[in-house]
């Protein structure tokens, strides 16, 4: 049998496989779900999608991490909470994952001090933007400042003034809808938060 097909039929297995994949996939760059797809809805209510880079899974809190612009227009839709959606897709192990929860931005404090200095200096340049990301030019621009477009930043210092736009999005968590797509029949279910800290799964016919 092809090794993708092996299905898990046990519910609280299948939990612990998603929370393993999850947590690979922020730490290894080559992981399909390394870059997800976060779903928000804007003020007028139409939804926006885009890719971000998963930076950490938290197993304890299922929260994930991700990095932003302070000043990007996701940061003004999510705020302090506000529904949020993570679409992950890995076609090597056939497994999508619809993850749904609260996301919330936090610009201060110690999690998103420890993001920036854990940071590459390339990383922390992209904050050095002015004007801001979503800015309309009437010319291609990076955004860059002249002097640092395409090199290295020599230290932090040069990347200190990007702190003030960087942000850190969290998203905690509460529903995961989970599909494998195998030969020997798919296999699609959803786990929902318990108010106790524990998860509910329920089979779905795929
Ligand atoms: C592979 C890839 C990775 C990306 N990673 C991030 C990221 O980690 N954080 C981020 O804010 N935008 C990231 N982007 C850019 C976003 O997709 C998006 O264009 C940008 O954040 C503006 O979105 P917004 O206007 O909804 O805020 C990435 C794009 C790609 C293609």
């Amino acid at each position: 049998m092809n090794p993708l097909d092996e299905v898990i039929d046990d519910l609280d297995e299948m939990r612990a496989d998603i929370f393993r994949r999850l947590g690979r996939a922020a730490k290894d760059r080559r992981s399909a779900m390394h870059t997800p797809v976060i779903g928000t809805v804007k003020a007028d209510g139409r939804p926006s999608q885009r890719v971000m880079v998963l930076r950490a899974f938290d197993p304890a809190t299922a929260t994930l991490r991700f990095h932003t612009d302070s000043r990007a227009a996701k940061v003004d839709e999510i705020g302090e909470g506000a529904p949020i959606s993570v679409l992950a897709y890995d076609p090597g192990a056939k497994r999508q994952f619809r993850l749904s929860g609260t996301g919330r931005i936090e610009a201060d404090g110690a999690t998103a001090d420890k993001a920036w200095n854990d940071a590459t200096l390339f990383a922390r340049r992209c904050y050095l933007a002015d004007p801001a990301p979503g800015t309309l030019s009437d010319m291609p621009i990076s955004g860059l400042p002249a002097d640092i477009e395409g090199r290295k930043p020599e230290d932090d210092a040069e990347v200190a003034p990007g702190r003030a736009n960087f942000a850190v999005l969290l998203a905690q968590i509460d529903t995961i809808e989970f599909l494998h797509l195998a030969h020997t029949g798919h296999r699609r279910a959803i786990f929902r938060l318990q108010p106790d800290g524990s998860w509910h799964g329920q089979w779905l016919v795929p």
